[in-house]
């Protein structure tokens, strides 16, 4: 269920916030300027100036003392009007920038983005890399967005105005707005998870504050849509379905202002290895209470001899990098767990499985072996400490490019352990030869063999060595996960 759009609040005629007259502008540091304390101050100034010269007025005729204080009724509104129009003035000024800037094209996914590249991030040591509006380096600003394009993101432009002189005609919407910036895409639960989670890091810092809405860019053109796994990740880790902004009713030029926002355009950049753990923690945390899961970890379930369970899962694909014989894989596999007292072999397939299926899963899973794809983005939910078998087809480690480490990257970032890949030898021809570049798009769909002794000798170790981990565990009574984890630090 997608939350109802939140609520427009539209100022035709933004009133001014009466900031300062000229006398008391130079002791007055920029961030005091806007103080509402400080309006009401001013405010209640000149209503005590207006009814004194009123009173005056009506109790005499005017004196000398009646004629100074209408002059400085007079100075009073004079500055008054001399303030409107400075913030006119201000608000003519804001100046609109492309949201994708074409001289950093060719540096886009790295290094200098072309999103909103005028603006800096804000960088503490081992945080996610953001902006925030509106803060101190702000200067009190607030981001405006113009532009609903959705196939060249430089028709879309940014901007950054005070609250008390918006743009003309603009559209204030309230609350806190996370804007985020994808170089890839929303749809594959990888690169959409690697958007969203600093944006959970930064939810966990912030006291557990969550989103009115999500405006989601890709190359700065706007996205409206994210992959339903993604979606009950979000609503589950934020307490509430995602609103995609898609800003209904708002024209082509009119610009839109938020009260509250956050950019984040770099992804874990910046983010330490215990800052990624700990947000992990929490989305594995928030899926499982989410699916009405118990958060005891794999510790608590012991076999009818009283020894820890090992849950080995197969994780099949079908089509693009399934398994050329799956029953011969499965075989190998479950003939090695069948060794093992306490292991449990699951083989599921990834794509019939709804959200808290896959939570669930990976809640029974130490084990997890998988081709290479996006249905390995779901090892962050296991345990942490589980494994991850990782299988490709040919021709990737030559032609893949690094992409081909993610769930490395991935098992590390959430305190799981890779055991290493398999690279099948034999595949598909290649007409081109084997290390031309465009071989990789014959390689990328290609199927996996297997090599019986390999895999053995590989479902051995691997079991082995999780065996004796829990064994060790058991002993030490290693406490359960509690819920703990689930809250905000
Ligand atoms: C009001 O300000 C204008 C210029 O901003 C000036 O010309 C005018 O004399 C001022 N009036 C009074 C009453 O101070
Ligand atoms: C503001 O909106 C009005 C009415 O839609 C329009 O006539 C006017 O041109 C707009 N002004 C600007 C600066 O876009
Ligand atoms: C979890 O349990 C609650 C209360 O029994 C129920 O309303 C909800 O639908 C359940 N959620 C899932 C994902 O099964
Ligand atoms: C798959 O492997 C099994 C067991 O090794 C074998 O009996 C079967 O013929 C194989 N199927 C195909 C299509 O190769
Ligand atoms: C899931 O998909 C696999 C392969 O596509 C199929 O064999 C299996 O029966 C399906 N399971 C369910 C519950 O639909
Ligand atoms: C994971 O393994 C490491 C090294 O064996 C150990 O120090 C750590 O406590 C384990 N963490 C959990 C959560 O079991
Ligand atoms: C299968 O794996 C074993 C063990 O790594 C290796 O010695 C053997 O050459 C492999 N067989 C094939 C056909 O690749
Ligand atoms: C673990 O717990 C059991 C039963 O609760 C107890 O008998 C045992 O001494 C504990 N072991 C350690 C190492 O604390
Ligand atoms: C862990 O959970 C199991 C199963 O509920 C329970 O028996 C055990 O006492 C728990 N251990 C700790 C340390 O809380």
């Amino acid at each position: 269920m997608a939350k109802s759009p939140p609520e427009l609040s539209r100022p035709t005629n933004p009133t001014l916030k009466t900031p300062s007259c000229p006398k008391q502008r130079t002791t007055m540091s920029a961030s005091s300027l806007y103080s509402p304390k400080l309006s009401i101050f001013l405010l209640a100034l000149c209503v005590s100036l207006f009814t004194l010269y009123h009173i005056r007025f009506l109790h005499a005729p005017p004196s000398s003392t009646s004629w100074s204080l209408m002059h400085h009724w007079e100075r009073v509104t004079n500055c008054t009007q001399e303030l409107e129009s400075m913030a006119e003035k201000l608000r003519q000024a804001v100046t609109f920038l492309p949201l994708k800037d074409l001289r950093y094209a060719d540096t886009a996914p790295e290094g200098h983005t072309w999103f909103m590249s005028s603006m800096h991030d804000t960088r503490e040591e081992g945080e996610e890399q953001h902006q925030q509006f509106p803060s101190e380096s702000s200067k009190g600003r607030l981001l405006c967005l113009k532009g609903k394009e959705t196939h060249d993101g430089s028709w879309n432009s940014y901007a950054l105005a005070w609250p008390e002189a918006l743009p003309i005609n603009a559209t204030l919407l309230k609350g806190l707005t996370f804007v985020s910036y994808n170089h890839y895409n929303y749809d594959n639960i990888w690169h959409g998870l690697s958007a969203m989670v600093p944006f959970v890091s930064w939810h966990r810092r912030n006291g557990c504050e969550s989103p009115s809405r999500w405006i989601l860019y890709h190359w700065g053109e706007l996205r409206f849509d994210m992959s339903p796994w993604l979606k009950i990740l979000i609503e589950a880790t934020f307490g509430g379905a995602p609103y995609i902004e898609n800003f209904e009713g708002v024209n082509d030029n009119q610009p839109v202002c938020f009260e509250k926002s956050v950019v984040i355009r770099h992804n874990e950049g910046g983010m330490s290895r215990d800052r990624r753990i700990e947000t992990y923690d929490l989305m594995r945390c928030r899926a499982k209470v989410y699916c009405n899961l118990s958060l005891e970890g794999r510790i608590a379930e012991i076999n009818k001899q009283g020894l820890p369970v090992i849950g080995m899962t197969l994780f099949m694909r079908t089509g693009p990098r399934s398994f050329k014989n799956e029953s011969a894989v499965i075989g190998i596999f479950e003939k090695e767990c069948s060794k093992i007292d306490g292991c449990r072999l699951m083989v599921a397939h990834s794509n019939n499985l709804t959200f808290c299926e896959q939570v669930k899963l990976m809640s029974l899973t130490d084990i997890l072996a998988s081709a290479h794809g996006a249905q390995l983005t779901n090892l962050f939910l296991m345990d942490k400490n589980s494994s991850v078998m990782e299988f490709f087809p040919k021709g990737w480690l030559k032609l893949a490019g690094v992409g081909q480490y993610v769930f490395h990257w991935l098992a590390d970032s959430s305190g799981m352990r890779h055991q290493g890949a398999w690279r099948d030898p034999n595949g598909d021809e290649c007409p081109y030869g084997e290390d031309d570049r465009r071989c990789m798009s014959i390689y990328k769909t290609g199927k996996i063999g297997l090599n019986e002794t390999y895999f053995t000798e590989w479902a051995k170790k691997v079991l082995n060595e999780v065996k004796l981990k829990k064994l060790e565990e058991a002993a030490a009574n290693k406490t359960n996960a509690s819920a703990s984890i689930c809250a905000c630090g």
